[in-house]
């Protein structure tokens, strides 16, 4: 058996010409053209229905279009949008507020998209660095994991070792050191020959890498090491966060462990609109005074009203934990279709934030040809560094979905079988 990818119909193509012509070929997306999303379902110009498998990049947790998440928006739009920073707002408290005391932090700071989370993370521990630690003026230096995925602007892909992202993009910021990822013996050495190092930020499980969980002492660890060494332990949860895995924040199950900084991002808004946020405590928070970092948006009524009603769909619809059961139930499907299919090497995931690896070359197209049988046949998902496909529907999936989801990953694997 094989399969045949679908043509394109003649609207569709018309869709991916223009954006071909007119727009830049800074990615290079599954030929679908969508329309309308309705929770897990998504639906293209020409009427298609999907299940969507990979939800805007964690962004959509709380399903597509939410009708709560929509009428606060709309609700909020009529009455103010921004102000800037320049004056204040009745929302920005409130938010901050509810947010600091969701995460259980003192403070927050509201940013827009989630590589402005990690550039504000990457700042404040600068600050904190020369302000508290008492490192020597422009030697402080931030470790990264390798593999990391932490945004696109200069100073984040300068902690990036993906030929990719940073090729004819240089030069680089200083500063910056790169170490194994789930590597605590690697960590350990770095902390112990630097004094100057006023940070790790690390995901808790890579989701661009294509979902490498770590071991399950690895984040408890990096907590210790980094205590000892009185450096900030810094989470980028923008991906893993808001329930994805199963827990509010990935990092919520290792106890006593608690990140000195979180920062999140997508599912902040509901895939509404950008919303990012950083979080920490004062004695990190306060080392930056007025004047010193913002944005227009950051913080804008509409955000803070939009964050506020999406964090607490997540809460009342117990999206945590309906992804933590949903992802089990998906997990051991993928398993058995794994066991009878040695097309798939391995899959690995925490909650619904999952992915196989495809028994295949890096730089094979066989992922990429899965993904375009699985929207053949109803479902969305994407390759993420050639042979991992990332599955990560909406948080509201129910499980005749997931088994629905299933049959169709197992029908289409059975096209490719080795
Ligand atoms: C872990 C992580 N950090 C940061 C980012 C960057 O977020 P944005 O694309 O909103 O800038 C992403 C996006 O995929 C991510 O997964």
């Amino acid at each position: 058996m094989s399969h045949d990818a679908r043509p394109l119909s003649i609207k569709s193509a018309s869709y991916i010409e223009r954006e071909d012509k007119y727009g830049a070929h800074n990615y290079h997306p599954l030929p679908v053209v969508l329309e309308r999303g309705d929770g897990v379902w998504l639906w293209d110009v020409d009427g298609n229905k999907y299940l969507d498998f990979l939800s805007a990049y964690s962004a959509v947790n709380q399903g597509h279009c939410h009708p709560r998440i929509v009428s606060t928006m709309i609700r909020q739009a009529q009455k103010l949008t921004l102000t800037s920073r320049a004056f204040h707002s009745n929302l920005l408290g409130e938010a901050e507020e509810y947010i600091a005391k969701l995460f259980g932090y003192d403070k927050v700071l509201l940013m827009n998209t989630g590589v402005e989370g990690t550039e504000t993370a990457m700042k404040l521990a600068r600050k904190w660095a020369y302000k508290v630690k008492g490192i020597e003026s422009n030697k402080a230096r931030i470790l990264f994991a390798n593999n990391n995925f932490h945004g696109r602007t200069l100073a984040v892909i300068s902690a990036s070792n993906d030929p990719d992202a940073r090729n004819d993009f240089g030069p680089f910021m200083p500063g910056i050191s790169r170490i194994a990822y789930n590597n605590l013996p690697a960590l350990q050495r770095e902390l112990e020959s630097d004094t100057d190092i006023a940070a790790f930020i690390v995901e808790p499980i890579q989701g661009e890498a294509g979902v490498v969980v770590p071991d399950s002492n690895y984040l408890t660890g990096v907590y210790e090491l980094c205590k000892k060494h009185n450096v900030l332990f810094i989470a980028d949860e923008i991906q893993t966060g808001i329930g994805r895995t199963g827990t509010m924040l990935a990092t919520d199950i290792n106890k006593n462990a608690k990140p000195d900084m979180v920062i999140l991002g997508k599912a902040l808004s509901g895939g509404m609109m950008p919303v990012s946020a950083v979080l920490c405590n004062d004695n990190i928070m306060m080392t930056i005074k007025a004047g010193e970092h913002g944005s227009t948006f950051g913080g804008n009524p509409l955000a803070c009203a939009v964050a506020m009603e999406a964090l607490k769909v997540i809460q009342d619809e117990k999206l945590a934990e309906n992804a933590a059961k949903m992802g089990q139930i998906f997990r051991d499907g993928l398993n058995s279709i794994s066991a009878k299919n040695n097309l798939v090497q391995l899959v690995r995931g925490r909650g619904l934030l999952n992915a196989i690896v495809i028994n295949s070359d890096e730089d094979s197209d066989v992922a990429w040809n899965i993904c375009l049988a699985f929207r053949d046949h109803g479902l969305l998902a994407k390759p993420t560094h050639g042979n991992k496909i990332r599955l990560a529907p909406p948080l509201v999936i129910n499980e005749e979905q997931i088994h629905l989801a299933l049959n169709i990953i197992e029908k289409c694997l059975g096209y490719f079988r080795n």
